[in-house]
Formats: C-alpha cells, sequence, structure tokens
C-alpha cells in the first residue's frame, strides 16, 4: 500500500486515495484492485497526455488492461457538451461496456469532463481520477463532483459521481508552471482558512519555493483529508460541504467579469478570499490581524490579493450564483483563521458591502 493512503467513506460507495510519488508507473496494479473491467478508456489532454499519457498507458496494459487514450484540447474551453459527445463517440468505438472503466488523467477540466462522462455513459461505467495538477489533487478530484460548463455558466450541467479509486502522484507537479502550482495553492490556502489554523501556520512557516521539494505530500494528504470528513459528512452539498466555496462567490465574478481569460481559478479564489475577508473586518466580523495574515499569505504564494471588478459585473455574476436560493445568498464567512461559517445574507446586503468599497 502506499505510504498515504486516505478511505472516503460513503455507503456502499467507499473509495482509497492513494498519495505518493511514482504511483503512475503503478497504477496498473492499483487500478486493477479497484475496478472490475478489461477495458480502460483514459481521457486527457494533449498537453498531459505527452508528459504521462505513455506511462500510464505501459502500467495500465502490464496489468492487462486494454486501454485506449483521448486527448482533448486544454483548458476550459474543452468543458462542454459538445466535447462530452466526442468522448462518448471514442467510448463506443472502442468497446468499452458497463462493465468497464473511464479513468481520468489531467487537471480539473479532465477531471470534471471525464467523470461525468462516466457517470453517464451507459448509465454510468467505473471511474478512477489521477489527478495531474495540485488544484485537481487537492480538491478537484476528491469528492465527486463531475460537470461540464453552459453557455449559463460554469458547471451547470453535472452530477455527483463519486470515483473506485483516486490516484495522486506528486511528482507529476515537477512539470506544472508556477502559476498553475499556485492556482493549486489557493485551495490548499482555503483549507487552512476555513477549517485548518495549524495548515496555516505550516504554510507560513515553509519558503514557498521550497514546498515542491519539501513536506508536499503531507500538505496534500492534509488538505484530502481535510475533504474527506467534509464530503462524509454532506457529500450533496447542502451545508458543510458548502464552507468549501469560501472565495468562490466573489472569485466566480472575477472569472466571469474577464470572460474566463485573464484570471485562472485558483488566482480569482484567492482575490475573492481576501475582499471577502476585508469586508467582514469593515464590518467588524473579523479580526484586523486575521484578515491582513490571510493576505499577506496569499501574496507570498504568488497569488493576487485583489482583483478590480464593476459593481455591474459583480450583479451580473452574483445574481446568477447557482448556490443562491432567491433573494437570500449563503456565504462561507471566518470566525477566526481555521474556522469558516455560512451565513444567510440577503444579496442586497452584500451589494451593498461591494459598492461601499467601489
Ligand atoms: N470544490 C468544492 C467541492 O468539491 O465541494
Amino acid at each position: 500500500m502506499p505510504l498515504k493512503t486516505l478511505t472516503i467513506d460513503l455507503p456502499g460507495r467507499a473509495y482509497d486515495i492513494l498519495i505518493e510519488r511514482g504511483l503512475l508507473q503503478q497504477a496498473g496494479r492499483l487500478v486493477r484492485e479497484a475496478v472490475r473491467g478489461e477495458r480502460i478508456a483514459v481521457v486527457t489532454d494533449y498537453h498531459v497526455e505527452a508528459l504521462y499519457g505513455s506511462i500510464l498507458k505501459d502500467a495500465l496494459e502490464g496489468a492487462g488492461f486494454l486501454v485506449s487514450i483521448t486527448a482533448i484540447l486544454p483548458g476550459e474551453e474543452s468543458k462542454t457538451v459538445s466535447t462530452l459527445e466526442k468522448l462518448y463517440d471514442a467510448f463506443m468505438d472502442f468497446g468499452l461496456t458497463r462493465s468497464d472503466a473511464v479513468l481520468a488523467l489531467g487537471g480539473g477540466v479532465v477531471g470534471d469532463l471525464a467523470g461525468f462522462a462516466a457517470a453517464t455513459i451507459l448509465r454510468g461505467v467505473d471511474f478512477v481520477q489521477v489527478p495531474t495538477t495540485l488544484l485537481a489533487q487537492v480538491d478537484s478530484s476528491v469528492g465527486g463532483k463531475v460537470a461540464v460548463d453552459l453557455k449559463a455558466g460554469k458547471n451547470l450541467a453535472g452530477a455527483f459521481y463519486q470515483p473506485r479509486l483516486v490516484l495522486i502522484d506528486p511528482g507529476c507537479l515537477q512539470t506544472l508552471s508556477g502559476r498553475i502550482f499556485a492556482d493549486g495553492m489557493a485551495e490548499v490556502i482555503k483549507y487552512g482558512a476555513i477549517l485548518d489554523k495549524a495548515l496555516l501556520e505550516r504554510l507560513s512557516a515553509q519558503e514557498p519555493a521550497s514546498l515542491l521539494r519539501d513536506g508536499l505530500e503531507q500538505v496534500i494528504y492534509r488538505c484530502c483529508d481535510l475533504k474527506r470528513q467534509v464530503v462524509e459528512e454532506d457529500e450533496r452539498d447542502n451545508r458543510r460541504r458548502m464552507l468549501l466555496n469560501f472565495g468562490h462567490t466573489l472569485g466566480h465574478a472575477y472569472e466571469a467579469a474577464y470572460q474566463y481569460r485573464s484570471y485562472i481559478h485558483g488566482e480569482a479564489v484567492a482575490a475573492g478570499m481576501c475582499k471577502m475577508a476585508d469586508l467582514q473586518q469593515k464590518h467588524g466580523l473579523l479580526a484586523k490581524e486575521e484578515s491582513l495574515s490571510l493576505r499577506s499569505l496569499i501574496a507570498r504564494y504568488g497569488l493576487p490579493t485583489r482583483i478590480p471588478c464593476s459593481m455591474e459585473a459583480y450583479e451580473a455574476a452574483i445574481g446568477l450564483d447557482k448556490k443562491g436560493r432567491g433573494q437570500e445568498i449563503s456565504l462561507v464567512l471566518l470566525r477566526r483563521l481555521g474556522e469558516a461559517y455560512l451565513q444567510e445574507m440577503p444579496r442586497r446586503q452584500l451589494f451593498d458591502w461591494l459598492r461601499e468599497e467601489e
């Protein structure tokens, strides 16, 4: 067994998250223990395929699987219904049956898309996540949220569909650009801000440049363990899981305000966390030191602490936020660093807060 193993204990759908450098080479044996079939349809993007496609294919074939690889164009633009249809066609051409499996090799886009394809093809086949970005390793590959984007917004057609196995090889992160690594660090900092002050202290004490060499496996393990606890308690995102959206309401507004071109998800979430902490502090709901300490950690990991945004853009995005219910919005606020809570608030009040800032 890999050094670091977590089990997500959902009734009838328990699965392991395995974390260790070099797991990609062992994927054949590990996937064999988790799925039933003979065929594995790997979904990846062109960039990840060039780096890890043949390592994974050799490993899976070595364990006796028949393997097909379908690569999509990298980027959020691929997370569409039309790419989904191409995947369905590729799976059928490959002869996938209900006892076979789909495996996602890549970042969040690949994982969400392949997961939704796995959930729906033939009314659902086994699914394995092999995340290759930090963001996917600490967040999107765990917990079963799968989706595609619609014209009306991101992730609007989706499902809760848990994988059979998540294989995390932190060695894959060596090839990430600094910007994509920082993208994932935003979600790591988010876990600390909402649930684990000790994680924030650890990140503050660490030299960011050394994290890839030193201690990253432990940090990934900690984030996955925090997510495990939240998902076990609230798989369907009705209450506690919503805490994972800290920084996301404003973050989604920043992404949309710049047509998803200027800021990637983690950058927008980082600025969203800073803004929310700042608004709370101005309204007496968070101590100034806490807000400043979060801001300085975010800056330290190379993430933006502020993204300019017009009131029109806030209103357009927050009016559409799918987590909002009617006139009220569920906001994730910080009681202090390491402890978050949900607060229902009239949208109007949030817009008033934001307007005061302009
Ligand atoms: N990424 C947030 C969640 O899985 O709920």
